[in-house]
Formats: C-alpha cells, structure tokens, sequence
C-alpha cells in the first residue's frame, strides 16, 4: 500500500517535472530571437510572412532617440527627409502606405528592396506622390535590433489618421442580420 503510493508520487512529479520541462523549452524558442544577433536578411527568411512584430514601441524615448540616430546614420533621410516626411521619396509618417503599414511589410520591404518584395508577390498601390523602387537595406543594416529601433522612431513621427498608423484598419465586422 504505502509502496504503491509512493510510485504514484513518483509518476506525478515526474509527470509534472516533464510538463514544466515542456513549457519552458516553448517559451525559450518563442523568445530566442536575439534581435541584436540576426541581420535583417535572416529574420526575413526564417519567420513566416505576417510574424515580424516590432518588440518597440514608439513611446519608449530612449529606443526613438537611438532610432532617430540610426535612421541619419543609415541615410535614411538622404531619400526620405530626417524626419522621414518625404522628399525625393515616399513620406514615411502619413497615412499612405505603399505596400503596407504592418511592421511584417514595411520591414520585409526596407531589408528586401521593392524589387525582390515585388518579387515575392506585393503589390504596389501607388498611392504615393513619388514612385520608384526602395532599395535593399538587409545587407547594409548591421541587425534586426537597428532596424526595429528605426521603425519605433519612424512610428513616433507618425501623422496621419490614427486608424492607419499599422496600414489599413480591420474591416468593420461583418452585420450578423
Ligand atoms: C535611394 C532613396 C531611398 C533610401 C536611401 C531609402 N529609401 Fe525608403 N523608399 C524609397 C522609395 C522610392 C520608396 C517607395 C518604394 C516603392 O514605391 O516601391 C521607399 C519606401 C519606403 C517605405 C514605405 C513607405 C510607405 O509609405 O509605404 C519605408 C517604410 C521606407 N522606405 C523606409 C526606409 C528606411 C528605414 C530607410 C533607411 C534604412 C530608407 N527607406 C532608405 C527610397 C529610399
């Protein structure tokens, strides 16, 4: 009887241990991207499309400040404007996106380029004033982290219709009768 119990207790906390185990290795993979580690060029095409999301937010200051720098040192604001409000170039802060507002498809589109993002099946919907084609940025931009960093000081100077800072708003649902 007490033998009996006690392998019982064994099996359980076995059991237990394995499913804390399993738990775990799970949210050890979902948070092993190391963004500082991984250039642009692999993140891009080890995640699937739609699941780049950027671990910033434009209301962290710090992050827009080194974002801010990062968007002047990559020359950015050659094309852009340095407050990214368009010049020879697409504004980037209004509500006009040229394939997108997602962060999934505006960072696909700053590390592949317009060409290779066409490439892959986006269209263009040429609403912008100026069209032309994005270069590729993956092989020049040092990591995923700067990348994020200047999109979180991208977003901070968003200033269009709030409802599509993120590209276009969900459609309303549908009437259910
Ligand atoms: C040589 C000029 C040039 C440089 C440098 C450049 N871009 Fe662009 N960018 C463009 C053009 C042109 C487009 C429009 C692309 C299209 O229509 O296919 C664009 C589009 C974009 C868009 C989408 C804008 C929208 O309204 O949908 C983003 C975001 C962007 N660029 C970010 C960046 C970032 C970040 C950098 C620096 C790492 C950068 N660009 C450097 C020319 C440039």
């Amino acid at each position: 009887m007490r033998g009996r119990l006690l392998v019982g207790g064994l099996v359980a906390s076995f059991a237990v241990v394995m499913t804390l185990g399993a738990i775990s290795r799970v949210h050890a993979d979902a948070g092993a991207v190391d963004y500082t580690k991984i250039t642009p060029v692999d993140l891009v095409n080890q995640t699937p499309k739609g699941k780049l999301s950027n671990p910033y937010k434009d209301t962290q200051a710090d992050i827009v400040e080194q974002g801010h720098k990062l968007f002047l040192s990559y020359g950015c604001n050659g094309c852009h404007g340095g407050g990214g409000g368009g010049g020879m170039c697409p504004a980037l802060i209004n509500d006009v996106w040229v394939y997108g507002g997602d962060d999934d498809t505006i960072f696909r589109l700053v590390t592949l380029g317009s060409d290779q993002l066409q490439a892959k099946g986006y269209m263009r919907k040429g609403r912008e004033n100026v069209v032309g084609p994005m270069p590729a940025f993956g092989a020049i931009i040092k990591s995923s982290d700067d990348l994020w960093k200047i999109f979180a000081f991208v977003r901070s100077k968003y200033d269009g219709d709030p409802a599509y800072k993120f590209g276009d708003p969900p459609p309303p649902p549908e009437p259910s009768n």
